[in-house]
Order: C-alpha cells, then structure tokens, then sequence
C-alpha cells in the first residue's frame, strides 16, 4: 500500500489490508450467528460483523427502526473503522434486506454482494398484519415467546435433530436480542421497499446462498433472484434451513473463499 504524507509517498505493510466482508445478521440475531465465519475467513479477508441496533450487545434504542437506517449504521461502522472501499457485503435474510439497501444508497461501497437465505420482494398485506402481531406479542409476552415459535423454523429438521447443541447456541442468540430491537426490525421489515426492481440493476458479482430445506424463505426465491441478477453464481445448500453458514459452515465458507478469491483478483486487475 502507498499513500501520500506530507511530501512524500510512504510505502507500508498493514496486516489488515485485506478486502474486507461485512457480514449482517438475520433476525432476531447477532454476530454470534457468524461464528463459523469469523474463525475461517480471517485469513481472506477482513471480517467484519456488526450487532445490528437493539441486537446482541447494541444498544436497546427505541424505534422506529428503517431498512435505510440499518444500512446507514452498517455504513458508519465501516466508517469508524477507517475501512477502505469498496468491501463485500453479506447478508442473511434480513440482512440481505439491509444488503440491498446499502448497494442502493452506497452502489460505490460495494465490490460484491452475498446474498443470504434471503428474498427480493416486500412484504405482502398478509405478511404486514403479521409482524404488527408478532411486534404485539413481543410487547405483551416478551422476546422469549418470539424466540419459541421462530427456532423451530430457523434449521433444517435434520440439522436440529442431529444437533441439539446448535439449537440451544442459536436460542442463546435469539434470546440476546431486546424487545426494542425486536419490535424495531419488525417494523422495517413490514416497511422494507420492494427490492425486485434492484436485481437488474445490479452490476456487481453476486452470489446467493440458500438452504435446500428453508422452512422461512422458500427456495424459489433464490433461483428467482439468480434468474433476474447478472453473472450471478447460485449455491445449494444441502442438507440446511434458513442458516446454511452454521448448518454446513464448510461448504459455506468454501463457496465465500472462492468468491473472495475472484473479487480480490478482479480489484487487483483494476488498480
Ligand atoms: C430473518 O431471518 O431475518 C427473518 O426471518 C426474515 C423475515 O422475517 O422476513
């Protein structure tokens, strides 16, 4: 790397000089949720995770929360990190609402995109009236109700049979979110603008991920997402639910290595 001082050039090696991979969380969870990620890709790329505002260790603000608003905080954190552009963003589920958000607000940030367990579209009415009732509940019964009904959907039945110890960590996770930040992301969820029309605008190299068995966001939505991006790559996640980096982290992380590996080539080529 070599950047002007003063009056002269100065030449320096940095051991964090490396693309850099944001990664944004599901909900209702963390950073935590990137585990798997934070403990192999360190040595690829440098990995950041940011809690979302009233998840995990965040603070509980009050809402109204905005997908914008995510976005921009994600943003900052690059920011304050002194982070140079453009970086990958990744992001599961709501996170890959977020993701879209920040490519949409931020195109020149972004180098490539990783799209997650997660869907284009916006919510329909139905969907609306259920996280008014979801956000409902968490006022009246609290977050633990919410953690109840949503962990039986969150794996693939194989992997929540096979792993009881990956359950109880991602309820841990869930549990860590505040009823602020919960009934915030609901919030922005339901109010998220329709992505759809974003697909072909984007000109990035993008790869989506998704679980063969995803009880919340059926797979068509992902091949629908391949179909409409372009040059994307598609990978099937055999065997996982709506968290493939946790339910299969080695074919996970292998399919974010080789997407790295190609950005970090095509920026090299660039400069
Ligand atoms: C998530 O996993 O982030 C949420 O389930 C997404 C959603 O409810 O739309």
């Amino acid at each position: 790397m070599v950047n002007q001082f003063g009056d002269f050039n100065m030449a320096y090696a940095d051991s964090s000089d490396r693309l850099a991979l944001l990664l944004i969380h599901g909900f209702p969870l963390d950073s935590g949720m990137w585990v798997p990620q934070l403990e192999e890709l360190g040595g690829f790329a440098r990995v950041i995770a940011p809690d979302l505002r009233g998840h995990g260790e965040s603070e509980a603000v009050a809402g109204p929360y905005s997908m914008e608003m995510l976005a921009h905080d994600c943003v900052g954190l690059l920011e304050h990190l002194a982070i140079r552009p453009p970086v990958v963003v990744c992001g599961l589920s709501m996170g890959g609402y977020v993701a879209f958000e920040l490519y949409r607000q931020y195109p020149e940030l972004v180098a490539g995109l990783i799209l997650v367990a997660t869907r284009a579209g916006a919510d329909s009415a139905e969907a609306k009236a259920n996280r008014d009732k979801a956000a409902e509940s968490v006022q009246t019964n609290g977050v633990p109700a919410l953690v109840e009904g949503m962990l039986p959907k969150l794996l693939a039945p194989q992997t929540a049979a096979a792993d009881p110890a990956l359950v109880d960590a991602v309820r841990l996770i869930m549990l860590a979110t505040s009823p602020e930040g919960a009934v915030g992301a609901l919030q922005a969820m339901r109010d998220r603008r329709d992505s759809t029309p974003t697909l072909a605008e984007i000109n990035v190299p993008t790869l989506i991920i998704h679980g063969r068995d995803d009880q919340l966001i059926p797979i068509a939505e992902a091949e629908a997402m391949h179909q409409a991006i372009k040059g994307s790559t598609f990978v099937v996640v055999p065997d996982a639910g709506h968290l493939p980096n946790l339910e299969n982290p080695d074919l996970f992380n292998d399919a974010l290595i080789d997407f790295l590996e190609e950005i970090e080539g095509m920026l090299e080529g660039e400069a």
